[in-house]
């Protein structure tokens, strides 16, 4: 059985009072399922205080460099001092407002990785590529990038998340059959590469515009382990209710 996990990202939104809101109400998150805020950078040192035992702290982004002359950027390392236990890397808004291609999202993943970090792969198609029916071979490509420069069991103690560009802060949700199988596809994919056990213990989380309406269905599904939460994750209520879908589910 594979352990839900409920992840907020935040993106550039938030202060230290949505940080104590989230603690406050986090104090009764149980067992059934792990929670997870994923707030901007300068929040890490609030949340770490704040949150209780328990909760888990995200950062959203990271550099693929461990350290030197690279203005702006974080290192895996200073985020794991953070107290970080998770690093969102290749979200779809880094990869088409930032440029980032699939080259450099594997050079962060593996830097995740080798400081401690848990990455949480963000991978998905555009409206555009589903249309055309190429949904698995660019979330395919996405993937194999990592296995490339991860090498053998590349997504061993990390995470991936479906996210289809198209039904994210749309208010557009995939259908839960339409997100299970990709998710299915997901796992079969990493099986191929990495084995089958990797592929069973892998979370498969969904985002995109899951809210607590939709959440209890997605979460439903034999390969959503959980979700990756934008916009509802900024109000308490809302990010609870989702919690306690998946682990009640
Ligand atoms: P959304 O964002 O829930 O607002 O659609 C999800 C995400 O971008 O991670």
């Amino acid at each position: 059985m594979r352990r839900k996990i409920i992840a907020g990202n935040w993106k550039m939104n938030g202060n230290r009072d949505l940080v104590r809101q989230v603690a406050e109400r986090a104090a009764d998150s149980d067992a059934g399922a792990e929670l997870a805020i994923c707030p901007p950078f300068p929040l890490l040192p609030t949340a770490a205080s704040q949150l209780p035992f328990g909760v888990a702290l995200g950062a959203q982004d990271v550099s693929e460099y461990e350290a030197g002359a690279y203005t702006g950027e974080v290192s895996a390392a200073m985020l794991l001092e953070a107290g970080c236990r998770y690093v969102i890397v290749g979200h779809s808004e880094r990869r088409t407002l930032y440029g980032e291609d699939n080259g450099r999202v594997a050079g962060k993943f593996v830097a995740a990785k080798q400081a401690g970090l848990t990455p949480i792969l963000c991978v998905g198609e555009t409206l555009a590529e589903r249309d055309a029916e190429r949904t698995e071979a660019v979330v395919g490509e996405q993937l194999d990038a990592v296995c490339e420069a991860a090498g053998a069991q590349a997504f061993r103690g990390a995470v991936v998340a479906y996210e289809p560009v198209w039904a994210i802060g749309t208010g557009r949700t995939a259908t839960p059959e339409q997100a299970q199988e990709v998710h299915a596809f997901i796992r079969q994919r990493v099986a191929e590469r990495d084995g089958s056990e990797v592929a069973e213990q892998l979370p498969v989380l969904y985002g995109g515009s899951m809210k607590p309406g939709n959440a209890a269905e997605l979460l439903g599904q034999p390969d959503i382990d959980g979700g990756l939460i934008g916009g509802a994750s900024l109000d308490p209520d809302s990010f609870l209710s989702i919690y306690k879908a998946a682990a009640e589910g």
